[in-house]
């Protein structure tokens, strides 16, 4: 598909400018990053085997720019026959090449990945903005950067698999189906294939049917590569094709991102049967805040949790508890920071909040704000132009919630806070893990001890101090509760794909 420019989306780039009139009220002149670096096909095969090829019953669907609601491409949706053909083509990689392989040689391949992610960042990003919605600044900075520390980070491991821990001679499991969503689409890929093919594991990937085009686009990087054919596989298309993923018995470990709900039946799909399962689900986190932080400091992480990627994050630190002395103050201070946010263009590079991902969750993050209201909570945005065509929601801030509103229970996954407030410290612990989840937490304060006091009794995976949605490839990262089970991440996600 032929480049679209920048004309062609008057409606974002009309939006392209600060969304509020209390901030400083700078207008930003348009900074887009160039499209045409990005070569869109008109339409992708799934990938087996090292090669492209359509469906088997020739099936596709369309993705799109959730900005502008432009078709970007068409994609091969992958049946029974696919998902047969695929797990065919990870298990004779598995039993012929990548299993016998050492160690030292499987690195290499991860090294040469993780390199052509870096030299194809740009590309990476403009496509992943292109196709989810984010921001540039992000796809730049966080998403393709941290994909490709990933792929560095667990190669270093490849070949140093008998001094993990977990014995003299850790056995991959197998064939891995992987399925993953649409927030992170590169990143979450990353997440799933660098320890699994470290490990000695080969791969099949089901991408989110609105965000499949990095995933695919790694597929051909690992062409660039030269991995062994069948080493990766990506095969595109909706629930059903990852229903039939997780569900084949030629596969030996089932990794899964998304919502807890799906989690669930996943888990069902898989009892009773030996393969192995991680779960990386929803979350609900809360982010402290006590009368001694630092509060500017406590605002920008504030900001940075839960409008970071429009809300799209099952981290988000969407539940703001604040200390009562202090709500006024940081709510007061969280408001103006928010009218100076930049909603628009998501290849802007000024713009700080982009599309939501599809018009599906955008009707659930509409239906839950207006829970909100009818619930009683109290509701502000800053004054936002939105743009007329594609998906968008204006940040977002709900006062006055109290701990039965679905706002302050339900994962709302967009650029919604709920602030809630506390007055000791063991109401704030209390409060916090007052949820059925249990992925991450912040805390805001100047006192060490009362970091550590918090960060035992806080029922969340991750705790944050002085700081919020931090990544690294050698941190583990995984919940509690709803919010599932198994790590990711250093050296506890090596365990998740090796026989220990
Ligand atoms: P989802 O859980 O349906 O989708 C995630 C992935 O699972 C996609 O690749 C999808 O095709 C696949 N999938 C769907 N049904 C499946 C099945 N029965 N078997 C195997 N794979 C299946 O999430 P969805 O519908 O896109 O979002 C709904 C809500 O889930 C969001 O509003 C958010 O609250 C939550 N969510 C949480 C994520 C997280 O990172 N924790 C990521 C995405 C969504
Ligand atoms: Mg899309």
């Amino acid at each position: 598909m032929a480049a679209v420019n920048r004309e062609a989306a008057p409606a974002s780039q009309e939006a392209g400018r600060d969304v509020g009139s209390d901030g400083p009220g700078w207008r930003y002149a348009p900074a887009p990053e160039a499209r045409d670096i990005v070569s869109i096909e008109p339409e992708y095969g799934l990938f087996v085997s090292g090669a492209f090829r359509p469906a088997a019953d020739g099936r596709t669907f369309a993705t799109i720019n959730p900005a502008t609601e432009e078709p970007l491409a068409k994609v091969a949706e992958a049946g029974p026959a696919d998902v047969d053909a695929a797990v065919a083509a990870a298990r004779s990689a598995h039993e012929e090449v990548w299993g016998p392989m050492r160690g030292s040689e499987r690195a290499k391949y991860l090294y040469r990945i993780a390199r052509q992610l870096q030299e194809r960042a740009r590309e990476f990003a403009v496509l992943e903005s292109l196709d989810n919605g984010k921001p540039i600044k992000e796809s730049r900075d966080v998403d393709i950067p941290l994909a490709a520390a990933h792929f560095f980070y667990y190669a270093g491991w490849a070949d140093k698999l008998e001094y993990a821990g977990f014995g003299p001679d850790p056995r991959p499991l197998g064939v891995a189906g992987q399925v993953i969503p649409w927030n992170f689409p590169l990143l979450m890929a990353a997440w799933k294939l660098a320890p699994a093919l470290a490990a000695g594991n080969t791969c099949v990937l089901k991408p989110a049917e609105t965000t499949p085009l990095t995933a695919l686009l790694l597929a051909e990087v690992c062409q660039q590569a030269g991995l062994p054919p069948g080493v990766v596989n990506v095969i595109t298309g909706a629930g059903g094709t990852g229903a039939a993923l997780v569900s084949h018995p030629g596969v030996n470990k089932v990794a899964f991102t998304g919502s807890t709900e799906v989690g669930k039946e996943i888990a069902r799909a898989v009892a009773g049967t030996d393969k192995k399962l991680t779960l990386e689900l929803g979350g609900k986190a809360a982010n402290i805040v006590f009368d001694d932080a630092p509060i500017e400091q406590a605002v920008e992480g504030i900001v940075n949790g839960i409008f970071f990627n429009q809300g799209h994050v099952c981290c988000a630190g969407s539940r703001l508890l604040v200390q009562e002395s202090v709500a006024d103050a940081v709510v007061e201070r969280l408001q103006r920071r928010l009218a100076t946010l930049r909603l628009g263009d998501p290849l802007d590079k000024n713009t700080d909040i982009g599309a939501i991902n599809s018009a599906q969750q955008l009707v659930k993050i509409s239906e839950l704000a207006q829970s909100g209201e009818a619930e009683g909570a109290r509701r502000w945005s800053p004054p936002c132009q939105l743009p007329d065509r594609g998906y968008w929601f204006p940040p977002t801030v709900f006062t006055g919630v109290s701990q039965s509103h679905r706002i302050a229970r339900e994962e709302i996954f967009g650029p919604v806070l709920s602030v809630l407030t506390f007055r000791t410290p063991d109401e704030a612990v209390a409060k916090a893990n007052n949820t059925p989840y249990g992925l991450s937490a912040g805390i805001w304060t100047d006192k060490g001890s009362r970091i550590l006091w918090l960060a035992q009794r806080l029922r969340a995976g991750v705790v944050w101090a002085n700081t919020y949605n931090r990544f690294d490839p050698a941190s583990p990262f995984g919940g509690y509760q709803e919010s599932g089970y198994g790590r990711e991440g250093g050296r506890h996600g090596l365990a998740a794909y090796l026989d220990v």
